[in-house]
């Protein structure tokens, strides 16, 4: 029996809405169809998507930012084909793997005040280790993390996420954890003050909402931390591997934290995996004695396709430049960005360091528009932005994401390796949808269904 998995897609990609709709997520498949995105998309290439028709989409979620090398990069596939004709023999655990020896090294080299390195198979995997390495390095439970924070649904990692939407029905979660404001001093101070807490982990820049750290409150936190035995945790599982225009986003404000975290892009996009990079003081906490040296891990943890993927996608990051053209093109669209803002009176704000852009609305001034903001958002808080994002995949084939539940915020999250000529379709694109929004005409007919959906699904 043959296993062309090219032939088996394109037989099949015609039932995958009724097939998802029986055994999968149903409501996903609904919501799909509601807002029209169900186009088909039958290739995926850099940052591209094409759909059935050949028609040609710019990627800006790029698989929830998982795709810095874009889908499909040809030396990620020829190291993943390299391992699979290679009989090497992986996942032999009463051995030690090679691959994730070289991997470690490239990654350490990056972070070099870090000196340890825990594998795993995503991101809220690695969130998961790290709230039990905090506790057993600091014999201490408290975690801490932020209001808006999101670091995965898995059971330790909800117990850190700072919106409800994601928490109701689940609960109770992990005891002692706290919530606190983003950037909010005092409050992490009054906290750890009770040297109780073991880790505060927190996104550099967060990714519900592109919330950014204001001066220096990263910098800042991780000086209170460590004056309280408390270790400093940034989770860079979305904002790391060169997203924000460094390597780390911590970078940025100057800051070396006690513990990282990595996941989607150290993928290549292709193969999962996560990774904790820690202090050798806190790792030898964990694996103190011989007879505890399985006391953490993952059966897939460091297989052979994993590393090799983050082997291949640090390589094609160092030798195509992608931190610096994500630095470069940041900046080219948030100026492009920030110069549309005088047009417009929805447009609110616009932030974001590199490739993670937020670009957030506001209510009108205008009489008019203030009528019809208040129609949309009173059905539903957020709404307004799915008639910027709907738009923009119809009429200007971009595909991007709403920044969370009830936000505001358009959230740009593209390819590291994206062209000026995509900025430039970016920023054209943008500039028609924001000013068809300002006139009364079919974006806010568009609200008006939305609206409407928003209404009898609340009834339902
Ligand atoms: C900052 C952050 N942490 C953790 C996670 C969870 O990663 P995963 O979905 O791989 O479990 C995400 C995913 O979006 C994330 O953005």
């Amino acid at each position: 029996m043959g296993h062309d998995m090219a032939a088996l897609f394109a037989e099949r990609e015609r039932d995958r809405y009724s097939m998802h709709a029986q055994h999968l997520n149903e409501q996903m498949v609904r919501v799909l169809k509601t807002i029209g995105y169900d186009v088909g998309f039958t290739r995926g290439v850099g940052q591209y998507l094409y759909d059935r028709d050949g028609a040609r989409y710019l990627d800006l979620l790029s698989g929830f930012g998982v795709f810095a090398l874009g889908r499909n990069h040809p030396t990620l596939r020829e190291a993943l084909k390299s391992v699979l004709d290679s009989e090497l023999p992986n996942l032999v655990q009463m051995d030690v793997s090679t691959l994730a020896g070289v991997l470690t090294e490239k990654l350490l080299a990056l972070v070099p005040y870090l000196d340890k390195a825990l594998y795993c198979n995503s991101g809220a995997e690695a969130v998961e280790a790290a709230i039990k390495f905090t506790r057993m390095a600091t014999g201490r439970t408290g975690i801490v993390f932020c209001d808006h924070g999101y670091h995965g649904v898995t059971n330790g990692a909800l117990s850190l996420n700072g919106d409800n939407i994601f928490r109701d029905g689940f609960e109770p979660l992990l005891p002692d954890c706290t919530k606190i404001p983003f950037n909010d001093l005092l409050a992490l101070e009054r906290v750890l003050h009770t040297r109780k807490i073991a880790a505060f982990i927190v996104e550099p820049i967060q990714g519900k909402g592109v919330n950014m750290p204001s001066g220096d409150y990263l910098k800042d936190a991780a000086a209170i931390c460590r004056r309280h035995g408390t270790l400093f945790v940034a989770d860079e599982i979305q904002t790391g591997m060169g997203r924000t225009g460094k390597f780390l986003a911590v970078e940025h404000w100057g800051v070396e934290p006690d513990m990282v975290l990595l996941a989607k892009s150290l993928s290549g996009g292709h193969v999962p995996v996560g990774v904790v990079l820690t202090r050798k003081s806190v790792f030898d906490k964990v694996f103190d004695r011989m007879d505890r040296a399985v006391v953490h891990g993952s059966t897939f943890s460091k297989n052979d396709l994993a590393m090799a993927a983050g082997i291949a996608t640090l390589d094609v990051m160092q030798s195509e430049r992608l931190i610096e053209n994500a630095a470069e093109k940041g900046e080219r669209l948030i100026q492009g960005f920030r110069a549309l803002m005088p047009k417009y009176e929805l447009m609110a704000d616009v932030r974001g360091k590199g490739l993670m852009i937020g670009v957030e609305f506001g209510a009108p001034k205008s009489f008019t528009l203030k009528a019809s903001w208040n129609m949309v958002e009173t059905a539903s808080k957020g709404l307004f932005c799915q008639m910027i994002t709907i738009p923009l995949f119809k009429d200007e084939k971009i595909l991007c994401q709403v920044a969370g539940h009830a936000s505001h915020t358009v959230k740009l999250l593209p390819a590291s390796v994206i062209t000026g000529e995509d900025c430039d379709w970016i920023l054209k694109s943008f500039d028609t949808v924001i000013a068809g929004a300002h006139r009364l005409g079919a974006v806010w007919s568009l609200g008006k269904t939305l609206a409407e959906h928003a209404v009898r699904a609340k009834a339902s």
